[in-house]
């Protein structure tokens, strides 16, 4: 099957992909329990770096935001000489990556901050469990897990102090050497739990109406653009996705104000994540990609259960610029080479995709 949409070079702003092929952001654990990167880390990445881009596992930007195991950070100088070792890798390697900035907000474990409450706009807990720090006997395998706790409503000192650690973070990326940034806006973190209305029940000027519900992310983007030129900056966006308890009442209008937004800004690119099948998340009865598309002329890249037929396709149809692949990156370090050559895809082991060191990691070889 011919590709030739998918390995046709595209700007996304300033950013020069040579192919379509995104490497999506994939939360690996591997970084040391300080939250700075390995240079296994580097290995990693440098493996896939014939990507069109690489987009970072989530980083977090201040320690309230950060309640995951061995996930990398952005609010310290370790972190960022950590990331410079990932960076250059990847630049060796003729890549080029984009630093996901992440705040977990209500998904933060008491059990990280030391038995205190996280924050989010409102007092609603996101449903189900996640893993709790390791035990003192931890062994190296599966982490425990834990409910969702109710997290303490954020007051104006927190907003604000929260926004300054995403302009923060945007500057020390930037430090680090990434070729740009994407605002983590997805998958039921910090900045979506203020743009939905079932995590937002606020009755101030950050809840309420689509508009009040989107100024915590329009804050995010002022304070990133003070470090970041607009046309690096991304910001990644599920509408649509019911996990961890999300919901909104008019994900299109939602939506619509988001491509506002980002159109306002001059934005490099939209990442939306809306499954074209279900998978990792559930295809949506709705989709709102057209809506985003009405009021945003920039990028478009699409993800959700993409391979390499339906993502060919979707460029072909002018539906997005480019398409990111998760978890085919788990397993097939040369995804590139295995869509030119149409060699069958490796399947990920789920049993290292969140623990581990190089097993799982590292190690899938190459088809040739
Ligand atoms: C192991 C794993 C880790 C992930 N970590 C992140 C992350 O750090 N940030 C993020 O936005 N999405 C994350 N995701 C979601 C993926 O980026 C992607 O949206 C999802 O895998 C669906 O794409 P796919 O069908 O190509 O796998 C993760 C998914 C997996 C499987």
């Amino acid at each position: 099957m011919a590709l030739d949409h998918l390995f046709s070079p595209v700007k996304l702003g300033a950013l020069d992909l040579p192919n379509r092929i995104v490497m999506a952001p994939l939360t690996r654990a591997r970084n040391t329990p300080d939250n700075v990167p390995t240079p296994l880390m580097a290995d990693y990445y440098a493996q896939r770096a014939d990507a069109g881009l690489i987009v970072s596992e989530a980083t977090a930007v201040d320690p309230l935001g950060m309640g995951w195991y061995r996930a990398p950070g952005i609010w310290n100088d370790a972190q960022v000489e950590g990331w410079k070792i990932v960076t250059d890798a990847v630049h060796n390697a003729g890549g080029r990556i984009v630093c996901q900035l992440w705040h977990m907000g209500r998904l933060v474990l008491p059990d990280y901050l030391d038995g205190e409450l996280p924050i989010a706009p409102s007092a609603i807990a996101g449903e189900g469990e996640t893993m709790a720090p390791p035990p003192p006997d931890y062994d190296g395998g599966f982490l425990p897990m834990k409910p969702y706790a109710v997290p303490r409503a954020m007051d104006a000192a927190d907003i604000a102090r929260a926004v300054a650690s995403y302009g923060k973070g945007a500057q020390n990326a930037m430090r680090a050497g990434f070729d740009g940034i994407e605002i983590h806006a997805a998958n039921g973190y910090l900045i979506d739990q203020f743009l939905r209305s079932n995590s937002n029940r606020r009755t101030d000027d950050y809840g309420g109406s689509v508009e009040n519900r989107t100024r915590f992310l329009q804050e995010v983007i002022d304070a990133v653009k003070t470090h970041v030129s607009p046309d690096r900056m991304g910001m990644r966006i599920s509408p649509t996705s019911e996990r961890k308890g999300m919901g909104d009442e008019n994900p299109e209008k939602l939506a619509s104000t988001i491509g506002q937004i980002a159109q306002k800004a001059g934005m490099a690119y939209v990442h939306l994540i809306e499954p074209v099948a279900s998978g990792f998340d559930e295809k949506p009865e709705k989709p709102v990609i057209s809506d985003l598309r009405r009021d945003f002329s920039g990028a478009v890249i699409h993800n959700g259960s993409f391979d390499a037929a339906t993502a060919e396709r979707a460029i072909a149809d002018g539906e997005a610029e480019a398409i990111s692949f998760g978890r085919p990156y788990i397993s097939n370090p040369d995804l590139v080479d295995r869509f030119s050559n149409g060699t069958d895809l490796a399947e990920p082991n789920f049993d290292y995709a969140y623990v581990g060191e190089a097993k799982g990691y590292t190690d899938y070889p190459r088809a040739t």
